[in-house]
C-alpha cells in the first residue's frame, strides 16, 4: 500500500492528484488544507482511500503536530506532494496583498518541506514533490511577491537534492513547475498555453514516477522556459507591465 500527503488538496491541481493517485488503488490518500467541508467529501466519498487533516499552513505552531498526526493515521508516508500556494497581482504594490503570499509560500512551505524531509531521512526512503511555478524563472512585475516565493522554493529545492545527494539515501525531491493550469490560480491577462487541470495532473504523477529533478507542466513549458531565461535584464525590464 502507497501512502501519498498531498498539501493543498482541496482544489485544483492538488485535489487533482488526490482523486486521481486514489483512483490507482492500493493508496492511502492524506489530504491537507484550510478548507475543512472541502477534505470531509474526500473522505465520504471513500473513506478506505482518504485521512483528512484540516491546516493551514500559516499557522506554523501546530502545522508540524498536524503533519505528524495524519502520518501515523495514514500508517506512514512514501510520497507527499506539496500544492499548497498563494499570489496576487499586486499593482498597488500593496504590502498586505504581499504577506500572505509570504507566509504561505516562504514560511509555511518550508516548515513542511523540512519535515517531510527529515521524516524521510530517518525512515531511509521517500519522496518529496512540490509544485513551485515556472513563473518563478524571472521577477513579475505585476506579482512580485509571487514570483520571488517561487523563486525561493526552487532554489530551496535545489539545495535539499544537494544535502540528500551528499547522504547517499533513496530520498528523492521534484520541482514541478507549471506554466498555466485552468485553476483558479491562473489570475491576469495574456495567459496562454493554459493546460486543463486533468492534462497537468497526468505529467506531474508520470515526473514524479520518473522520480526528474525537474518538470515542466506542461513539457512545451521547457522550451519557454529555456527562452524566459536568457532574455537579457535590459530587455527584460522593458517587458513589464
Ligand atoms: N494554476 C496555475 O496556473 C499555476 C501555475 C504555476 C504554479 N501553480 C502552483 O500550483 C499550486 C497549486 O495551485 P492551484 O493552481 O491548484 O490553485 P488552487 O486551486 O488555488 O489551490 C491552492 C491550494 O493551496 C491550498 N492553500 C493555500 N493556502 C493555504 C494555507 N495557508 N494552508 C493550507 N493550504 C493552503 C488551498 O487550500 P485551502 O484554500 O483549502 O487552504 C488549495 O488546496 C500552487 O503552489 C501554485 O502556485 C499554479
Amino acid at each position: 500500500m502507497r501512502r501519498i500527503m498531498i498539501v493543498g488538496a482541496t482544489s485544483g491541481i492538488g485535489e487533482g492528484l488526490a482523486r486521481r493517485y486514489s483512483a490507482e488503488g492500493q493508496v492511502k490518500v492524506g489530504v491537507m488544507g484550510r478548507r475543512a467541508d472541502r477534505l470531509k467529501e474526500f473522505c465520504q466519498l471513500r473513506p478506505e482511500a482518504f485521512e483528512a487533516e484540516a491546516c493551514d499552513v500559516t499557522k506554523l505552531e501546530g502545522l508540524e503536530t498536524s503533519l505528524e498526526r495524519l502520518a501515523a493515521r495514514m500508517g506512514g508516508l512514501d510520497l507527499l506532494v506539496l500544492s499548497a500556494g498563494t499570489g496576487e497581482l499586486n499593482p498597488s504594490l500593496d504590502y498586505g496583498i504581499e504577506r500572505p503570499t509570504l507566509e504561505t509560500n516562504v514560511l509555511g512551505w518550508t516548515c513542511v518541506a523540512d519535515w517531510a524531509v527529515r521524516y524521510f531521512e530517518q525512515q531511509g526512503h521517500g519522496h518529496l514533490a512540490a509544485i513551485t511555478s515556472a513563473g518563478g524563472l524571472r521577477g513579475s512585475g505585476v506579482a512580485p511577491a509571487y514570483s520571488a516565493t517561487k523563486a525561493f522554493q526552487m532554489n530551496y529545492l535545489e539545495g535539499l537534492r544537494q544535502r540528500l545527494h551528499g547522504k547517499k539515501l533513496p530520498v528523492h525531491v521534484t520541482d514541478l513547475r507549471p506554466g498555466f493550469v485552468d485553476t483558479v490560480m491562473a489570475k491576469g491577462e495574456g495567459l496562454f498555453w493554459v493546460a486543463p487541470v486533468d492534462k497537468a495532473c497526468r505529467q506531474i504523477m508520470r515526473g514524479i514516477a520518473r522520480r526528474k529533478d525537474v518538470v515542466y507542466v506542461t513539457r512545451r513549458w521547457r522550451f519557454v522556459a529555456w527562452l524566459y531565461r536568457r532574455i537579457p535584464g535590459w530587455l527584460f525590464k522593458r517587458m513589464q507591465g
